[in-house]
């Protein structure tokens, strides 16, 4: 049967995003190409971007009394595994204790390489190169009797879904699980704005780079002719909502056309693509969040030096 040129899922999620008569917006995940991901590493090394490194220092300082208030024999499946750095202070904890089963679940077919070379002396690791869903689902189906998931989603990734969004999300995790099984969830709290700002405007310009290259990706991908030098990297702080938005403004009045999408898209000067939302949390709503969508909140470890928590949800 004929299919349109731009009938596979990037090109129907661009089309969509930028015919948009309000805010033009792309999904934050299409940041995330390997040219992306490097970017995201490095910004994950830069003095302003504080969090990646709370969240490792946090489960260093704290993985033994985790796994010490956990029931024996648990498998460890985790969302967004990337090389799974993070992770390996929770397996060496285990390590000792039990034989050990780990799937990391992620997209990035590199990052699961990665991750499989650097833990495997630890234990079996299974890599699951599927959404964090389909994963989950995956991880549920081949657990044994007597066993207990422990499941991590690090990093504050739940701050890039909306409010809603994200308890929807815990909610169908939640579905996959047993009572008692348990869900270590990393959230960035909210803090000053300046900080906020810098973390998501550095002046290198690293995350500058990993939001334009959405628009080089368009155009490698998709047969687009976006000129990268007429866009500019925006960083907004929205109190309401309680998050950082990045966004790319168009500098001047011009017209794009994305031939792999089918579309020819202009933009006014000074109007933006919305490319992410960063959402920073408060104790109260993690634990609000939790509650409804099927979990209790066990303990909280904060940071001492950037405002990052891990919160403990266990399945009620
Ligand atoms: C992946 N995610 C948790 C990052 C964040 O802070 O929301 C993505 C990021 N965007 C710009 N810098 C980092």
């Amino acid at each position: 049967m004929y299919a349109p040129a731009w009938d596979n899922e990037f090109a129907r999620d661009v089309r969509a995003g930028l015919t948009r008569t309000e805010q033009k917006t792309l999904p934050c995940s299409y940041l995330y190409d390997d040219v992306g991901s490097a970017l995201f590493e490095a910004i994950t090394f830069l003095p302003e971007y504080g969090l990646t490194r709370a969240d490792a220092r946090i489960i260093q300082a704290h993985a033994g009394e985790l796994i010490e208030g956990l029931p024996g024999n648990l498998v460890v499946a985790e969302l967004g595994s990337g090389s799974g750095a993070k992770t390996r202070a929770i397996l060496e904890a285990l390590h000792p204790r039990q034989t050990l089963v780990y799937y990391p679940i992620d997209v990035s077919a590199a990052a699961l390489a990665k991750c499989q070379l650097e833990l495997s002396s630890l234990g079996a690791v299974v890599p699951l190169r599927t959404s964090y869903l389909d994963g989950m689902r995956q991880v549920a189906e081949r657990r044994a009797p007597g066993e207990t998931l422990l499941v991590l989603f690090l990093g504050s990734t739940i701050g890039n879904f909306d409010p809603e969004g994200a308890i929807d999300f815990l909610y169908h995790v939640r579905l996959c699980l047993q009572e008692g099984d348990a869900l270590l969830l990393g959230t960035d709290m909210v803090k000053p704005v300046d900080q906020l700002m810098t973390a998501y405007d550095d002046p290198a310009g690293v995350t500058a780079a990993f939001n334009l290259n959405l628009l080089a990706r368009i155009n490698r991908e998709l047969d687009a002719d976006f000129d990268l030098r007429q866009f500019e990297h925006a960083v907004r702080y929205n109190t309401d909502e309680q998050r950082i938005e990045m966004h790319l403004r168009s500098r001047l009045y011009q017209i794009v056309s994305i031939r792999r999408a089918d579309l020819i898209v202009d933009f006014a000067p000074n109007e933006t693509i919305c490319t992410e939302a960063c959402h920073k949390f408060r104790s109260e709503q993690i634990c609000r969040m939790a509650r409804v969508a099927g979990f209790h909140l066990e303990a909280q470890w904060i940071d001492e030096e950037w405002a990052f928590a891990e919160n403990l949800l266990v399945a009620r």
